[in-house]
């Protein structure tokens, strides 16, 4: 029996140039797009309405108010090694959340994924969403193993990432989680309770 090949919804998309217009499940209209270096004047402005928690759930350091050049370099990005996608919120395409996959070089199958949703729009399907289509993305950039490093009480990252669909690994030490996606493969809702924890070195852990 011929196997019908899962396409990926992305299939043709130029990722220098992303533009998808999405709803969340409440029926929200969302934009995700690439990153455009003028995103950084709205990204400042941003920033003092971020919680400590949620800079320190990105960050896992405090972070103080960034000037217009340090938020360059997370507008300004190298798409050989960077892909990076923002949300925008609503009829107003506010920016409300941003995302992104690095890896050391153009060559490598393996990126670092990182996000942060603005504190007033978290927990409305935003980062679901988005991450959903940055790892779709990631796989027709050619990666096959996205990880992430996330805080253990971060449980709506945990959730987010357990729930894309795809095998997922978690690996505690010291009060984080390294979760890797094997994303070789199309996202399966099979894989979305289908995970495993490697090491788990504090008890009572229960990612
Ligand atoms: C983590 C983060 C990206 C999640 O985005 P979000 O838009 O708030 O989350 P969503 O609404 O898409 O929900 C994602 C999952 O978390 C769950 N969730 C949301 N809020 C929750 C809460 N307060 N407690 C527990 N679970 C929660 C949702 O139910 C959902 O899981 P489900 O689909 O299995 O139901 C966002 O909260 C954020 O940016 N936090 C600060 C920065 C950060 O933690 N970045 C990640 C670093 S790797």
């Amino acid at each position: 029996m011929v196997m019908a090949k899962a396409i990926n919804p992305l299939e043709g998309v130029d990722l220098e140039r992303f533009y998808l217009n999405c709803q969340t499940r409440e029926g929200a209209p969302v934009v995700i797009r690439t990153i455009e270096p003028d995103d950084k004047y709205e990204m400042l402005a941003l920033y003092p309405t971020l919680s400590q928690r949620s800079l320190y759930m990105r960050f896992f350091r405090v972070i103080q108010q960034p000037t217009l050049d340090e938020i360059e370099r997370y507008t300004r990005v190298d798409p050989k090694t960077h892909l990076a996608l923002v949300a925008l919120w609503g009829p107003e395409q506010r920016l409300g959340a941003a995302g992104r996959l690095i890896r050391a070089t153009p060559d490598s199958d393996v990126a670092e994924l990182s996000c942060l949703v603005i504190d007033e729009l978290q927990h409305r399907g935003l980062g679901r969403l988005l991450n959903t289509k940055l790892v779709e993305a990631g796989r027709l950039w050619g990666i096959t193993r996205v990880i992430a490093l996330v805080h253990s009480e971060n449980t709506p990252m945990l959730r987010l990432l357990k729930g894309l669909g795809y095998p997922t690994e978690l690996v505690y030490d010291e009060g984080e989680f390294t979760v890797t996606l094997d994303t070789h493969n199309p996202p399966c809702r099979d894989n979305a309770t289908h995970h495993a924890t490697l090491t788990a070195m504090h008890q009572g852990i229960e990612p």
